[in-house]
């Protein structure tokens, strides 16, 4: 049987409810684009690192009830069967998970099963995101990927006989990328059914092997302009097939936005668990050690974030996103944006539109949203 997508029932929503990340740094390649706590790692390793996870989950539980679950990665569908029930079942047994909540699960298209499909719907995963990045071959090969077109779309239509909500990813701005191109993989997803689409544009990290074949002429990223033209046109094509931006990198059929992304967007409170991974709770935000001889240690550091901090988070995640900033709430926080130089010429310009008390940023430019949000402080 096929799981429903799941819809939050808005009204049964209080402060009080939380969402959970967990962290499984295990890949089975390093690709060469990705920056990610991600690394390749034996059973005995992964089985070491999954006791620890649930030593924390339980050490760190709290009596506030889950609204969504979200396990990501690195590639948590290279967890066996086996494994990835551990870590379901701690957070049942630990936390009070609502009955509607959203679970999501990363994969990637290669690991994906049949045995693991029944095996996450078993333990109430409701939502897939999975990595396509890009359906050409060429293009797969070069930024290290382990799957072909063939194997993401075949993925992508097991994986939807078993879910309903399913998410994929692609990358903006690869080699031989063009408009054209990259609309027709979108195409070939919706094709497979997928419902929500996040496009992330291409980012260059020192510390990876693209940088490094960059450096050496060996790969040839698109250029910024024709990056985001291509951007424009996936985004004017996602939307006149039906799907809307509901967030700067995020497309999606009414419905099935991720409701755990929109806590994160509005500021809700999360509890992260494993490597590296981040919490927000009571007005505090916390991250896990990044290495595991530093995880094993229980180490985490704590930050308390200042007026100006949580105000810059405020406006940059509602601009980012469908819900706009609160001008009255920004002033509460002692800011008020209505003053600042750029603002009256933003609205001009209509890069910044103001509906009663809330300003929103014109898709337009979400190109342009770092400059515009670092000026909106100036
Ligand atoms: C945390 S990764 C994990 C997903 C999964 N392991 C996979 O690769 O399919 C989530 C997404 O971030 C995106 N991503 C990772 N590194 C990126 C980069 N350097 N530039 C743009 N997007 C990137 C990819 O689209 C990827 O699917
Ligand atoms: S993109 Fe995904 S699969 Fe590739 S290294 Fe990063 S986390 Fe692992």
């Amino acid at each position: 049987m096929k799981t429903s997508k799941t819809t939050l029932n808005k009204e049964n929503r209080c402060e009080q409810n939380i969402s959970i990340y967990v962290h499984i740094p295990f890949c089975e390649q390093k690709c060469n684009y990705c920056a990610f706590n991600s690394f390749c790692a034996s059973e005995k390793v992964k089985d070491e690192y999954l006791d620890l996870l649930c030593k924390e989950i339980q050490v760190r539980k709290i009596d506030r009830k889950v609204q969504t679950i979200y396990i990501g990665g690195g590639t948590p569908s290279t967890l066996s069967c086996a494994q990835i029930e551990k870590v379901g079942k701690c957070i049942f047994e630990n936390f009070e998970v609502m009955g509607n909540s959203e679970f999501t699960i990363e994969a990637n298209p290669n690991s994906i099963t049949e045995e693991l499909l029944k095996t996450w719907q078993g333990l109430g995963v409701n939502r897939l995101s999975v990595g396509v990045q890009s359906l050409d071959d060429e293009s797969l090969k070069k930024i290290g990927r382990l799957h072909t077109k063939m194997q993401a779309v075949e993925k992508l239509e097991l994986a939807s006989k078993f879910f309903d909500n399913i998410s994929a990813d692609l990358i903006v701005g690869l080699e031989g990328e063009t408009s054209e191109k990259l609309c027709n993989f979108a195409n070939q997803l919706l094709s497979c059914g997928v419902k929500h689409i996040s496009c992330y544009l291409l980012e260059i990290y020192q510390n990876t092997k693209l940088f490094e074949l960059i450096k050496k002429g060996k790969y040839h990223p698109l250029d910024d302009d024709k990056t985001i033209d291509n951007f424009n046109a996936l985004a004017d094509f996602l939307q006149e097939k039906g799907m809307w931006r509901y967030e700067i990198s995020n497309f999606v059929f009414p419905d099935f936005e991720s409701q755990h992304n929109l806590n994160y967007w509005k500021r809700g409170e999360y509890l992260g668990f494993g490597l590296s991974a981040h919490s927000f709770l009571d007005g505090i935000r916390s991250k896990n050690a990044e290495t595991l001889a530093e995880y094993k240690k229980g180490k985490r550091k704590y930050e308390k974030l200042t007026k100006k901090e949580t105000l810059e988070e405020i406006i940059m995640l509602g601009l980012r996103c469908y819900a706009g900033v609160e001008l009255d709430k920004v002033k509460r926080l002692g800011y008020d944006i209505t003053k600042n130089a750029f603002f009256e010429e933003y609205k001009k310009d209509g890069i910044l539109i103001q509906k009663d008390d809330k300003i929103f940023l014109n898709p337009k430019f979400y190109h342009l949203s770092n400059t515009i949000i670092s000026n909106l402080f100036a």
